[in-house]
């Protein structure tokens, strides 16, 4: 059978179609915008996600056999307030993961109801895009809103209940609404009580890779697609990028550099850092990951190259760069503010160390760099932990060419796993599927059968060290500009 893997993307919706073998036939993606509604908001309209979606299956299976399609599984962007009337019609735009708005919630939660509190209830602290700060944001500033609502979600939440009329969401997406008990994989009584909201409003929990429900017969009428075809529950587009690139059982670890900035280490067993800066969630194989998330990674160099250089030939860009190891300018990638490891939504980008003869590519270059020292920030935290982690998959477009990925593993003194077939999300949510309906046993038995690796990057001793001393200084620099953005 096949199966359709949905990577629902904060600047696009990605689809792929794959054999149960993990043959990946096509992929088609559909944009949709963002709206920056204030400096530090972000937020989009669900139902342009919905309609980018019902396009691209359409694309999708336009040349193909359709009765073949047994089952669909979507990763999607985390943290997303979707919130729905008594219509389940969408109340407001979904504010997203990386808008910062939420500076006083925040603060409320992890210091007037207190950190301890949050992760004994949770296990995590509030952070600015975490769905939590969100509900009580629209408590506050749209009280009408706040009360029309009889359902919340997250973004691929959306989409599955469109699909199937289920309400419904997976636990490594509900841990990081700041609501979901991870540890015993149940709502928060108290975290529910703290935000004003009744357990009522929330959807039903599953595991990533269980059936919510069949395509609704209208919905398979206009796709074409059988109506017995099952939506699994799907995970955050992290867990799902993880079972994309085989980072599932004890000790794995995954880099995406996608929009976000991702450090992922699947975990047979739940485990928090003493203060909370990783994110401890639920992992779409049943089990636990830890998480550092940085706001802005590829949308750094998305930024410098489109906006600032008005080029979009990365490849050109990045081929001009010199010798590594040996540039005098640093980039702090806080565009949208920083989630970890400084939770500050008010940090703001900066480059430091240019003179009269910085050029071009060394600027470049520090933004490549910046992204990848943001990175090793949570990592850091993660080898504080005494978590022995020697070698990553990578994946996301930010990770494209060689050049990031040598700098990945020099960087972060890492041996850069490199697979086949890098389709992050969309990939994991087509292997959810396949486990859902029975072509597999469980994510991990998938994830060994499809996921391959076919190159390791080395990270190269000179450059270890020299990477080791400039890092040093990068993180020196936040400490002394924190404050004065
Ligand atoms: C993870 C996070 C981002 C989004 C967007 O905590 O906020 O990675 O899921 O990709």
């Amino acid at each position: 059978m096949n199966y359709i893997g949905v990577d629902l993307g904060t600047s696009a919706v990605k689809l792929m179609l794959m054999k149960a073998d993990g043959t990946i036939v096509k992929v088609v993606s559909e944009e949709y915008p963002v709206s920056y509604p204030h400096p530090g908001w972000s937020e989009q309209n669900p139902l342009d996600w919905y309609e980018a979606v019902m396009k691209g299956i359409k694309e999708l299976t336009a040349d193909t056999d359709k009765k073949e399609i047994a089952g669909i599984g979507a990763g999607g962007h985390m943290h997303g307030l979707v919130v729905l009337d008594e219509n389940d019609e969408v109340i407001r735009p979904c504010i997203l993961w990386n808008d910062g708005r939420t500076i006083e919630e925040t603060d409320y939660l992890n210091n007037d109801i207190g950190r301890d509190k949050l992760s004994k209830y949770v296990g995590n602290i509030a952070f600015a895009g975490f769905t939590a700060p969100k509900i009580l944001w629209m408590k506050k500033h749209e009280r009408e809103n706040f009360d029309r609502i009889k359902k919340i979600m997250l973004p691929k939440d959306y989409i599955n209940y469109r699909l199937t009329g289920v309400h419904s969401t997976d636990y490594s997406d509900a841990s990081g609404m700041l609501l979901l008990d991870v540890a015993h994989k149940c709502w928060s009584k108290e975290m529910l009580d703290i935000c004003g909201i009744d357990e009522s409003v929330m959807p039903k929990l599953y595991e990533s890779y269980e059936p919510v429900g069949e395509l609704k017969a209208e919905i398979a009428a206009e796709l074409g697609l059988e109506k017995n075809v099952k939506v699994v529950a799907g995970a955050g587009d992290n867990a799902a990028a993880a079972v994309g690139t085989g980072t599932v059982g004890e000790g794995e670890c995954n880099i995406s550099v996608g929009t976000s900035g991702t450090i992922f280490i699947s975990s047979g067993e739940f485990r928090v850092d003493s203060n909370n800066v990783l994110h401890a969630f639920d992992h779409a194989d049943g089990k636990f990951h830890l998480m550092g998330c940085m706001l802005s990674a590829a949308s750094c160099k998305k930024w410098w190259f489109e906006d600032i250089l008005k080029t979009d030939d990365y490849a050109g860009e990045e081929g001009r760069i010199g010798s590594l190891g040996e540039n005098q300018v640093f980039f702090l990638p806080y565009l949208m503010g920083e989630r970890s490891p400084h939770n500050d939504p008010t940090a703001r980008g900066a480059f430091i160390g240019m003179s009269m003869d910085t050029t071009r590519e060394e600027m470049s270059l520090a933004v490549l760099e910046g992204i990848m020292f943001g990175l090793r920030d949570s990592l850091e935290v993660a080898r504080g932990l005494g978590l022995k982690i020697e070698r990553s998959k990578i994946c996301g477009g930010g990770s494209r060419g060689v050049l990031s990925k040598k700098l990945a593993a020099s960087i972060m003194n890492l041996k850069i796993d490199v697979i086949e077939n890098e389709q992050g999300p969309a990939l994991g949510g087509a292997m959810l599927a396949a486990v859902g309906c029975g072509d597999y046993e469980n994510v991990e038995a998938a994830a060994k059968a499809i996921v391959k690796v076919v190159e390791t990057i080395e990270p190269d001793p000179e450059l270890v060290g020299k990477y080791e001393e400039k890092y040093r200084k990068f993180k020196s620099f936040y400490p002394l500009l924190k404050g004065n953005f």
